[in-house]
């Protein structure tokens, strides 16, 4: 009895290593920089954008033709202008204006809940993902500019 329950113990220890969350690898940071916050930013970017952009924006940040616009290659979106781009994620976009020679019928709606972190860190992703490379926004800077445009 007691062999039994040392046997048990032992195959409950070896499952639960087995099934002990394994930490993800990261990504190849795309980016600009060698600094590990870097390339942590973007990881936690990739995921706010997964799961708060992609449908509009597309995995590839290709957008959707006359409906969302790209964010791969928008002179918008790599600007030295950060104060925009936090604004657009705060406050959305339904001015039908013009992208990069371009007009988009949807809408984007405002992303009120997002953290400071998270809207650094989307932004981060959007500015160094596909062909785009841009330095870095930081969440003192979202900290400041979601202030400022209140
Ligand atoms: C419901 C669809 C939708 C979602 C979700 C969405 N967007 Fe948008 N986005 C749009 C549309 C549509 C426009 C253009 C609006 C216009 O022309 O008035 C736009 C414009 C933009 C622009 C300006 C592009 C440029 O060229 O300057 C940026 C940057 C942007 N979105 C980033 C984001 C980010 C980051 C997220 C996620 C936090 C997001 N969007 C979520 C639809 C969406």
């Amino acid at each position: 009895m007691k062999r039994i329950l040392i046997l048990s113990a032992a195959a409950f220890a070896c499952m639960a290593f087995q099934t002990a969350p394994k930490k993800p690898l990261p990504a190849k940071p795309a980016a600009v920089g060698s600094a590990n916050s870097i390339s942590a930013s973007l990881q936690r970017g990739k995921q706010v954008y997964t799961t708060t952009c992609l449908a509009c924006h597309q995995v590839d940040g290709g957008g959707v033709p006359h409906l969302n616009p790209p964010l791969d290659g928008a002179t918008g979106v790599v600007s030295k202008d950060k104060t925009r781009l936090v604004r657009i994620v705060l406050k959305g976009l339904d001015e039908r204006v013009e992208l990069d020679g371009e007009y988009y019928s949807n809408n984007m709606a405002a992303h009120t809940d997002l953290s400071n972190q998270q809207i650094a860190d989307v932004l981060t992703y959007i500015r160094n993902s596909w062909t785009n490379k841009a330095d870095a926004v930081t969440v003192a800077e979202v900290k400041m500019i979601r202030a400022k445009i209140k």
